[in-house]
């Protein structure tokens, strides 16, 4: 691989750092959702906010050179009009510097889903002006810890948290509306562009880039109506966030056909030229699965995005588009979700050969239960999991991908969202209940040589 490609894992700041109400954090939208609904929270989670020390340390014993991690918008700015917690500030600017003193490269994503309640209280991403409150965010950040970083994300995963928050109704806010995840949709995209812009304006070093939980589209089959139903997934699951960012577009076959049911009124000229003007240096692409689609037959499209573990249980109104099905050959993961590192590959190939941009795989990880509570858990299934993908990296490598970046997920274990702590991705073991002690699993010892070897570890296999 390149002599400078980043070998790291990854975490969001709701997941890990715990320390919901310390040191001036107010609360965040997953926060009032969790506690209202009773249901297990990122109040402690893996007390990143106390253990960082040691968690970079790790990082770096591991051999690992990068760390990716997000900001918490809660923990820096305290209110609607934007005042600053400089103890905020204080924790983030002491988490960059162990990084450094580590030899680790912080790749920092600036909004992963924990959006300050005080916004959701007017509607969240339907609130146009979140867009304005975002850039103004993005901008602090820049301003105080731009000196250090040269890898900056606006976003993680558009799709993810919108698509569960505004469609699904697994996440918060737990809607089930086509037109709200719509707005929210373009607001988020157009809130990326502003920052980008700044980020522009600023003349601040380094990159600046987006993280997409990327699902390339395979068809059942090569028929024409396959090929309608996998361009309509495609547009679905990736290119409204892909073609936005890296080309400055929605898809305009995406925006036709929800002209015909919806309102698009939102998408005013002057803020599509700041989109058209101001796109991503580089992309991250989040692999977890591909998509297999065929040709929508009756009824509600079914898609898999449920997090619930059967496939096809959440029902989502978009009539006539794809409907998506499981692959019988494929193996599962025990939340049914597809292993096939053969997609990235795919997935990296079409994404390279599109946007011509650089490309850093920003997360890529197995969620399996595990029982922690041994010296050392034996995560066989993980590491023949990585290898299989990291070889998918490397193939696209081997034929031209500019691919410069891998990240596990996760560093450690830690708080997986709607799943609670029972979902383990982490190359080192958290014990919750036992003083989130920390044990580096086999999977961490063999990332070591893979990273310490710069990929010549892997067992390789052509495609
Ligand atoms: C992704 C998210 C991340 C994590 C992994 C498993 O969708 O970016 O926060 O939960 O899934």
């Amino acid at each position: 691989m390149h002599k400078e490609f980043l070998w790291g894992s990854a975490t969001a700041s709701y997941q890990c750092e715990g320390a919901w109400n310390e040191d001036g954090r107010v609360e965040s939208m997953w926060d009032r959702y969790l506690h209202e609904h009773h249901l297990e929270n990122g109040d402690i989670a893996s007390d990143f906010y106390h253990h960082y020390k040691e968690d970079i340390k790790l990082m770096k014993a591991g051999g690992q050179n990068a760390y990716r991690f997000s900001l918490s918008w809660p923990r820096i700015i305290s209110d609607r009009e934007g005042t600053i917690n400089p103890l905020g500030i204080d924790f983030y600017n002491r988490v960059i510097d162990c990084c450094l003193e580590n030899g680790i490269t912080p790749f920092v994503t600036i909004y992963h889903w924990d959006l300050p309640q005080y916004w959701q209280e007017t509607g969240g991403w339907l609130d146009h002006n979140v867009c304005e409150a975002y850039d103004h965010y993005a901008k602090v950040c820049f301003d105080n810890f731009g000196d250090r970083v040269n890898y900056w994300a606006t976003f993680n995963e558009p799709k993810w948290c919108l698509v569960n928050g505004y469609l699904i109704g697994n996440y918060p806010p737990g809607e089930h509306d086509v037109q709200h995840t719509m707005n929210a949709a373009y607001n988020m995209m157009f809130a990326s562009a502003l920052a980008v812009r700044t980020f522009r304006q600023g003349n601040y070093q380094g990159k600046i880039g987006i993280v997409h939980s990327y699902t390339p589209v395979d068809g059942v089959d090569d028929t024409i109506q396959t090929q309608i139903a996998v361009r309509n997934a495609d547009n679905y699951s990736n290119n409204w966030v892909l073609d936005t960012a890296a080309l400055g577009e929605f898809p305009m076959d995406l925006v036709t056909r929800l002209s015909q049911d919806y309102d698009i009124s939102l998408m005013k000229p002057e803020e599509l030229k700041i989109i058209k003007d101001n796109t991503v240096d580089f992309l991250g692409l989040n692999y977890y699965a591909r998509s297999l689609v065929k040709p929508y037959t009756h009824g509600e499209t079914q898609l898999q995005f449920n997090n619930t573990g059967k496939p096809g249980s959440t029902k989502i109104v978009l009539k006539d588009w794809f409907e998506q099905v499981m692959d019988p050959k494929s193996e599962f993961t025990e939340w049914d979700t597809e292993i096939y590192p053969r997609g990235l590959y795919d997935g990296l190939k079409k994404a390279y050969a599109k946007y011509d941009l650089p490309i850093y795989v920003t997360e890529n990880g197995v969620g399996v239960r595990e029982d922690v509570s041994v010296p050392k858990v034996h995560d066989d299934w993980r590491i023949s999991y990585m290898n299989d993908h990291i070889n998918a990296i490397m193939n696209a490598v081997d034929d031209g991908c500019d691919i410069r970046g891998y990240f596990a997920w996760s560093t450690m274990d830690l708080y997986s969202w709607k799943n609670g702590v029972e979902k383990r991705y982490g190359l080192v073991a958290v014990d919750f209940d036992h003083h989130l002690e920390r044990r580096p699993k086999a999977s961490y010892d063999w990332f070591k040589k893979v990273a310490d070897s710069n990929g010549d570890a892997i067992k390789r296999q052509a495609y």
